[in-house]
């Protein structure tokens, strides 16, 4: 892996990705969409079927798959959380860069996209989600090796920025 990319939920981790792939043609991985396919359904559904402890063991399993691949990987909100996983990201050689997205870049996201993509969000409601983004914060402080603070900017500025910190 050559970079791998952590950030809360709608912190722009997954067009991040697929920009800085096409600028370095290089694959670009997401791990929710990698978890989609082994579960061979959507998050929330996985979510309604199972539970979220079920999620996590299988985003760990597909953790391990994904950091063999080589390119740019952009990890779950949730995903450094855990200590197994945060400890495999970290073993990495690669990069680790954080986006750091406001609260107010958040909500406006959060509330543009709906809950129906994000479980948390349909359980936690916008003020649980405010909580637990500042829960994570230090944990993605902790694993970043860059941090990148964005908020509303044009996303390809905002790879040029990540670049230029690298
Ligand atoms: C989660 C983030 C989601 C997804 C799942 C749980 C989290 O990914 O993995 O809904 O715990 O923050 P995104 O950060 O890509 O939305």
């Amino acid at each position: 892996m050559k970079l791998i990319i952590i950030g809360f939920m709608a912190s722009g981790k997954s067009t991040m990705a697929k920009i800085l792939s096409q600028k370095w043609q290089l694959p670009s991985h997401d791990l929710d969409q990698m978890v989609q396919q082994n579960a061979g359904m959507s998050i929330p559904e996985y979510f309604k079927k199972y539970d979220e402890a079920h999620f996590r063991a299988l985003e760990t399993d597909t953790l391990g798959m994904a950091l063999k691949q080589t390119g740019i990987l952009s990890t779950g909100g949730g995903t450094p959380m855990r200590e197994v996983n945060f400890d495999a990201i970290q073993n990495q050689s690669a990069p680790v860069v954080f986006l750091n997205a406001s609260d107010q870049t958040i909500q406006q996201r959060l509330i543009h996209d709906g809950a129906s993509s994000r479980p948390l969000f349909q359980k936690l409601g916008m003020d649980g989600m405010m909580q637990l983004k500042h829960r994570r914060q230090l944990t993605y402080e902790r694993l970043a090796d860059r941090i990148i603070n964005v908020n509303n900017e044009n996303p390809v500025f905002n790879a040029d920025r990540l670049v230029d910190k690298l």
